[in-house]
């Protein structure tokens, strides 16, 4: 029998994600996003997203059913967000998931996003290897994870305990009059920069701190050592070198996340190290990490970057290997969860 065809639908934030895989293999990947009707707030609307998920979702579902080449009537299971995101957002998703379920007789899962983010990686390079430590770094989480099976178990050993990388990133953009999203953005400006222009602090590194917080990060006096940092230099009259700024910021946040995802692998004994989330698709982090990991004797895993921010492909990746561990289907019971750990 050929492997099951997975349905994957993401509506968290403001992409309207639509995938479509069969066992590890990709065969579409649809994404609207509504970013464009955020920008001039700076960060994303909830009402506008829900909005936009409505009219963009079976237009979305229609292009990627056209590039897969398969109908609805094809699809073994689908998978859909469930948490964590907004909570208007998500709804959306999961009751066009669960209409779908209902009227094909096809089982469906409630997935968590942020286990897509983990699990997408499968699509670009096959099976994940296991155990393996995960270094998740999106707009509103950043985590350590401890991955031993990506359907059935996952564990946290630390996190951040105030900004996500990603905010940071958006943030720092803010004050730096770049637009949203900021990693993008700042990721550009960066390759004009030099990375040893400022030293930025590195945020829970301190001796003191080390014991107790040796996995978790934090953003926020990072992100106000920026502010601070520019504002001193408006006040002196002087030109703030946005090149400059945005490499050395993103040089002191690509430095904290592989320190401490190295040190975490080797505590852990795990020979793998993956990358997955929005913040994933940074250039600097991608090149530190290869070169650290390499120096250290670790495979690195790092998805596409068009894989690293929000998609349905890796929602239907996690629907493949939930499917393929026998988890049992969520049913038409489950609601949105937005504050899903
Ligand atoms: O995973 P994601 O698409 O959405 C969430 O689940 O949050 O991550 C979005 C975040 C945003 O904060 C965005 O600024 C950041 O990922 N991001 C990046 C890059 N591309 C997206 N951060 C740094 N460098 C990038 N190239
Ligand atoms: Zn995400």
């Amino acid at each position: 029998m050929s492997e099951p065809l997975v349905l994957g639908i993401e509506s968290s934030c403001d992409e309207t994600g639509v995938g479509l895989v069969r066992g590890h293999t990709l065969l579409a990947n649809e994404v609207a996003s509504s970013v464009d009707l955020h920008v001039r707030f700076g960060g994303v609307v909830p009402e506008v997203a829900s909005r936009a998920h409505l009219s963009a979702l079976i237009p979305t579902f229609e292009r990627a059913a056209a590039k897969a080449d398969v109908d609805l009537a094809d699809v073994d299971a689908i998978a859909v967000t469930a948490g964590p995101g907004l909570m208007g957002a998500l709804v959306v998703g999961i009751a066009a998931a669960k209409a779908m379920s209902a009227y094909l007789g096809k089982p469906l899962y409630g997935v968590n996003h942020l286990v897509g983010h983990v699990a997408v990686d499968l699509l670009d390079h096959g099976p994940l290897p296991q155990p393996a430590l995960a270094l998740l770094v999106s707009g509103g989480h950043t985590s350590l994870l401890h991955v031993e099976d990506v359907a059935t178990k996952i564990t946290e050993i630390g996190s951040t305990i105030d900004d996500a990388a990603g905010e940071a990133y958006d943030k720092v953009a803010r004050l730096l009059g770049l637009a949203y999203p900021g990693g993008p953005v700042i990721d550009r400006a960066a390759a004009e920069g030099d990375p040893s222009a400022i030293r930025f602090p590195r945020g829970l590194t301190a001796r003191h701190d080390l014991e107790k917080h040796r996995f978790d990060f934090s953003f926020s006096g990072l992100k106000t050592a920026v502010a601070r940092w520019v504002e001193q230099r408006r006040l002196d009259g002087r030109d703030v070198p946005v090149a400059d700024v945005a490499a050395s910021f993103q040089e002191a946040v690509a430095d904290v996340l592989t320190a401490k995802t190295i040190d975490a692998a080797q505590h852990h004994g795990v020979d793998s190290i993956l990358i997955g989330g929005g913040v994933a698709a940074n250039s600097r982090l991608r090149t530190l990490l290869e070169e650290r990991a390499a120096a250290a004797g670790f495979e690195v895993r790092r998805p596409r970057p068009a894989l690293c921010t929000d998609n349905g492909a890796m929602i239907a990746a996690v629907g493949a290997e939930v499917v393929r561990a026998g988890v049992a289907p969520s049913g038409l019971g489950f609601s949105a969860h937005s504050g899903l750990p």
